[in-house]
Order: C-alpha cells, then sequence, then structure tokens
C-alpha cells in the first residue's frame, strides 16, 4: 500500500492544484491529513483533482440525505469498494468522507456525478467558492451540466433538502403538476411510503434522472422512456491551491477568493525586491501581522507565499494593494493570464485601477524591476525630468542610498504612492507612504 502510495506521488503531486508544496509537509493543500487516493481525474483533463467526498447507493433502505448530512445512518465498515469509482464493483453502502465533508473550505468547485451502467453518465458543476457542503446544490452555484436547459428552466425545487415532506433529495425538479405529469432532472426518491406510482415499486433511495439532454417526466409513460434509475450519485470536491487560511475576501464580496501572495513591509531594512523574487531575507518564520490582513497587527518582515509565487499557474487576476494606517487604501488589480509572477505588472494588464490616469497618462517605468539602477521597484512612473519634476503612482524605494531629495525621508523600503486620484509630483504632490504593500491572486475557475 505504502509503496503504491509512493509511486503515485509524482503523478498526483506534478499538479499544483493537488500539491502546491511538495516540499513542505506542513503546507498541506486540503484541510486534515488526505489519503492521496481520494483524488480522481474526473474530468479527463489529466490531473487528479477531484476528490471523492460522497457516494451515495440506491435500494438499501438507508436514507441518502441522511447519510450525506452526517452520515448518521452508515454503517462502520463500509466496503472499500464504495470508497472508490470503479463503479461495477460492488458496494452495497453510502459513502461519507467525513474528513472532507465536515471540513468544507477552500472549495472551489463541486462535481454532482450520475452512474449509470458503469458510467458516470451526467456530471453536473457547482461553483465551490463561499458554499456550505449543504449549500452548494442549488441555482446559485449551479455552472454547468449536459441538460441544457438546466441553465434557464425554472426549478421549483434545486437543492439537497429538496422537498422534505416527501423525502425528495437532491431535487432538481421543473413543477409539480399531477404524480403522472411531474417533470424535472433528478431526483433521489429517500423513502419507502412516496405518495406518487413513479416513486413505488422499488426500494428507497431510487435515484431517477431525465437521461436525455433535457428534462423529463418522471412518470416515464412509454414511448418516452428517458427517465432511468442510476447505479450511483457521487459527489467531488476540487480545492484552491494552498490553505483555506491564504485566502481573503479582499473586495467585500462575501467570498473567500483572494489568496495572500505577498507582503512588503515598509522600513524594514530588507529590500523588497530580493524578497519578491526569491525571499532572501525572510525570517523562516514571520509574526501573524505579516501573513493576515490583519493590518494593525505587528510585522515586522515581508512575507513571501512561496507555494503561491513559485507555483505561478491558473491566475485569472493579481491584486496590487497598498495599506496605510490600518487599511487597504489603494487597489490595483492586473490581469492574470499568460503572466509571470515577475511580468504581471504591466500598463496593458490593468483591469481595474484606482488611478483614473494610471493606464492613459504616459509612463517611463511600468513593472516591478522598476529601475534597477536606483532601486525604484514595483514602480508605475509618469515622468523623470530631474529630481523636481519626478512624477508618478507608486515606487517602492527599495535601497538605502536614495539619489533624489523626494526619496529621503524614512528607512527603506518605503511605498511611496500618488494618495489622490491621479498621478503625483513626487518632491510637491499629495504622497504617501505606505506601511505595506500587498499581492493577492484569484485563480480561474476551470
Ligand atoms: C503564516 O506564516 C507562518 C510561518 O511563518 C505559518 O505558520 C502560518 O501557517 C502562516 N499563516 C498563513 C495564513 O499562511
Ligand atoms: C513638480 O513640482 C515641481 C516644483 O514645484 C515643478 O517644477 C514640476 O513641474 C512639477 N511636476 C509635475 C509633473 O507636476
Amino acid at each position: 500500500m505504502w509503496l503504491l502510495a509512493l509511486a503515485l506521488l509524482p503523478v498526483v503531486f506534478g499538479n499544483v492544484y493537488n500539491q502546491p508544496n511538495p516540499g513542505n509537509a506542513n503546507n498541506q493543500p486540503h484541510p486534515g491529513n488526505v489519503a492521496i487516493d481520494e483524488y480522481y481525474d474526473i474530468l479527463g483533463t489529466g490531473h487528479k483533482d477531484y476528490r471523492l467526498v460522497f457516494r451515495g447507493t440506491p435500494y438499501i433502505r438507508n436514507s441518502v440525505y441522511t447519510a450525506y448530512q452526517d452520515g448518521s445512518n452508515i454503517p462502520p465498515n463500509v466496503p472499500e469498494a464504495c470508497k472508490k469509482i470503479d463503479w461495477n464493483a460492488p458496494c452495497n453502502s453510502h459513502y461519507r468522507n467525513n474528513a472532507a465533508l465536515n471540513n468544507w473550505q477552500n472549495v472551489e468547485e463541486v462535481l454532482f456525478g450520475i452512474v449509470y451502467h458503469g458510467a458516470l453518465v451526467k456530471i453536473l458543476r457547482f461553483h465551490g467558492l463561499g458554499t456550505t457542503y449543504m449549500n452548494w446544490f442549488g441555482r446559485d452555484y449551479y455552472e454547468h451540466s449536459c441538460w441544457e436547459d438546466l441553465k434557464y428552466q425554472t426549478t421549483s425545487y434545486f437543492s439537497i433538502e429538496g422537498d422534505t415532506n416527501l423525502r425528495r433529495r437532491f431535487f432538481i425538479n421543473h413543477k409539480y403538476l399531477t404524480c403522472p405529469n411531474d417533470n424535472g432532472w433528478f431526483v433521489a426518491v429517500d423513502q419507502s411510503n412516496s405518495p406518487c406510482p413513479w416513486e413505488k415499486g422499488l426500494p428507497y433511495p431510487i435515484f431517477k434522472f431525465a437521461s436525455g439532454p433535457t428534462m423529463a417526466v418522471f412518470n416515464n409513460t412509454p414511448p418516452a422512456k428517458t427517465v432511468k434509475n442510476a447505479d450511483a450519485i457521487a459527489v467531488f470536491v476540487k480545492y484552491l491551491p494552498g490553505k483555506a487560511d491564504e485566502y481573503f475576501d479582499i473586495l467585500g464580496t462575501g467570498k473567500k477568493e483572494w489568496r495572500l501572495a505577498f507582503r512588503g513591509t515598509a522600513g524594514v531594512g530588507a529590500s523588497v525586491y530580493s524578497a519578491y523574487i526569491n525571499g532572501a531575507g525572510i525570517p523562516s518564520w514571520v509574526e501573524p501581522g505579516c501573513n493576515s490582513t490583519n493590518y494593525y497587527a505587528p510585522c515586522n518582515s515581508h512575507y513571501r507565499n512561496n507555494d503561491a509565487l513559485d507555483h505561478w499557474e491558473h491566475i485569472d487576476q493579481v491584486l496590487l494593494g497598498l495599506v496605510y494606517r490600518g487599511e487597504i487604501v489603494k487597489i490595483i488589480i492586473f490581469k492574470g493570464k499568460s503572466t509571470t509572477y515577475t511580468s504581471w505588472l504591466n500598463k496593458n494588464g490593468v483591469l481595474q485601477s484606482c488611478w483614473s490616469d494610471l493606464t492613459t497618462a504616459s509612463d517611463n517605468f511600468f513593472s516591478i524591476q522598476g529601475d534597477s539602477s536606483l532601486g525604484r521597484r514595483f514602480f508605475m512612473n509618469h515622468q523623470y525630468d530631474g529630481c523636481p519634476k519626478d512624477a508618478g503612482w507608486l515606487v517602492a524605494v527599495d535601497t538605502p542610498s536614495k539619489p533624489c531629495p523626494w526619496e529621503v525621508k524614512n528607512k527603506y523600503p518605503q511605498f511611496l504612492f500618488a494618495a489622490g486620484p491621479t498621478l503625483e509630483n513626487w518632491s510637491t504632490g499629495h504622497v504617501w507612504g505606505a506601511d505595506a504593500l500587498v499581492v493577492f491572486l484569484k485563480y480561474k475557475c476551470h
């Protein structure tokens, strides 16, 4: 078993989503201790990035809803076959991955799979961010499925709870009409004394699904035999890279979707550029204030999330924030696609800016590297014209030897920024020194 597990390591861990930091055993990508054989390549992407968190089995006279909700009705010795996705192997129990369902964190995506005759015949995809293990299955988070009408048709039920009175669970229903005409996409009939003829005749639970490309009448009267009884249902989750507590709700959207990748701290006497590029000068342990968004907490070093910066993949957006007196006061958002961890800060990549002229006014420097000869990094500058006329938006003054009077203010590094809505004259303008410069990443959902 261990040999097998070790043999799988390179395959599974080759994907940044599964194991972002193979060298660091403390940096678990997922909550709790995770057996790697819980992960499967469900969508055929070549990456085993979906974790099996639940499997429901029909006709076993045992509620699939209770099994999913708290597992209280699942016997202690679940057959190994039920914990896997060989759909042909005999399995006579539900399976609940308690470690996964009880620690629903950092979930990027959820898949709901319907198994029929040994294969996953339908896969519904749901957004995972901001969900709980009970509410992801619903209209708000629904992303895609091969039922083409589910996107636009109305649903009278679309939830795991479903119709509590009639115990119709994982229920995606269009309309209740009369029994023979009830129609929808999926239902787990989860009790024995159900009222409608179409849900009788077999031991519960019965998993009924519309087998065609659209909803169907559950009663399934010939010739329209489009509702079938599934052989299993399965729930898989995919996680964001890194740990859940590396993610923050920076823009107040209710979603912790921004992963802290870097923090430069003003006045610590160590180069912010070197710290960003390769972690130079960062102590092995940083204060909690350095890798949280509690900007009042003490922090006396830079912070680099090595895993995030060294595995620059699947990044949708990059957020650069300037912290001043405990708050992020300036935010610029850049494109993440087709960038590297050193190239995203560029003028063409600006998606959103707190300075209205950032992309319209001309620039002489616009990069992380900035002006290497003068140690001006994370540099977004409008013009050089002798020290007194220098003007721009942001500069990390990253060297103790500063040529211009406007940068000789405090200990290095200093993060000087235009405090108003447009660029400022570094000598005479409205220029503040940020306490920290922070970089967050948002990953693509795919
Ligand atoms: C912050 O960094 C420390 C080590 O320097 C680490 O123990 C902790 O887990 C980190 N916290 C987050 C949220 O990354
Ligand atoms: C900055 O201020 C100096 C001194 O007042 C002035 O000569 C220069 O033109 C100003 N530059 C800009 C870009 O406003």
